[in-house]
């Protein structure tokens, strides 16, 4: 199998509710950094798309959402999606975590352990968030406020995907996706790019009886996941492979702003990116990220007219 076409996890987009709810968890609770405010770049109705990363968007680390409350449009979770998205934490630091999880309102809905790793759950605009201990996790935090650093979360540990159907998917991220299959345990299958680790891993969840969840945009799932590859050629090799399989909806590459894209649906009818970095520094100074909204480019209006609506309309104080 070849490696290094996919590298790890790149950025994971939700449909959550409102800015602010997202700003208050993930950068107030979770200790992220705030990097980028920009608008969703398809449709003609303007939602906010928020970034929030490590220090400068370092692939693996990327959280995007699309905050979705004001289009009234609620989503229904089941297969077919990504399920949780977990946070690497250092070793011994669960209990920090429990307790400032209380001191924030954030109930720990479940504390367990799978892969013979300590998991706590939360829940966040209707989506499940876990952190998880990894003491061998190299990765540097984002010097947070909120989090001490000792106890900072490095980045993604692994997002779940739930699927009906678990052998076409495991067929998928092998031949398709060049990633192995590592471990199993009860319903979930752990497969990992490019060496294994920390933002390298993907847990796959069988539930042949659970129902599709929602493909569109709509408040409480999460859209797609994406996936980092060094270059465009590595992009292209990706996107001949998959279709050399079959997967003829490969879409073409499509320019996101800050890195360009090619989407396919994948068995089970989970969303994945292939993503090529562009960097986030390309229209703000390092101090300035996430400071002015970005206007994407399908919107031909006043850009000050559309910064008054949404501050108006989904409004954020940092
Ligand atoms: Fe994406």
């Amino acid at each position: 199998m070849e490696t290094g076409l996919i590298r790890g996890l790149h950025h994971i987009t939700l449909c959550t509710a409102t800015a602010q709810g997202d700003v208050d968890f993930f950068v107030k609770v979770m200790g992220q950094r705030f990097i980028k405010r920009t608008l969703f770049y398809d449709g003609r109705i303007p939602i906010y798309h928020l970034y929030i990363s490590d220090a400068q968007g370092t692939p693996g680390t990327v959280m995007t959402t699309f905050p979705m409350r004001r289009t009234g449009l609620v989503g229904r979770k089941g297969s077919g999606q990504f399920t949780a998205i977990a946070y690497s934490v250092p070793g011994r630091s669960i209990d920090f975590w429990r307790e400032h999880f209380g001191r924030n309102g954030v109930r720990v809905e479940e504390d367990s352990e799978r892969f013979g790793e300590r998991y706590l759950r939360v829940v966040h605009a209707g989506i499940d968030f876990e952190v998880v201990e990894d003491p061998n996790d190299p990765r540097a935090p984002w010097k947070s406020e909120y989090v001490p650093d000792q106890y900072a979360v490095r980045g993604f540990h692994n997002w779940t995907l739930t699927v009906r159907e678990l052998e076409d998917m495991k067929s998928f991220m092998t031949d398709a996706w060049y990633f192995r299959q590592t471990m199993e345990d009860g319903r979930f299958t752990r497969f990992e790019a490019n060496g294994g680790g920390g933002g390298r891993r993907i847990d796959v969840l069988h539930a042949p009886d659970l129902r599709q969840g929602t493909w569109t945009l709509a408040e409480g799932i999460v859209h797609h996941g994406a996936f980092d590859v060094p270059d465009y050629d590595a992009q292209a090799r990706v996107k001949f492979d998959t279709e050399g399989m079959g997967f003829t909806d490969c879409s073409d590459r499509k320019n996101r702003g800050y890195f360009e894209s090619v989407y396919v649906r994948t068995p089970g009818g989970v969303m994945f990116e292939a993503t090529k970095s562009l960097g986030f520094k390309m229209d703000e100074d390092e101090s300035m990220l996430g400071t002015e909204l970005k206007i994407s480019p399908q919107f031909d209006v006043s850009h000050d007219d559309l910064r008054k609506l949404m501050q108006v309309e989904d409004p954020i104080h940092v």
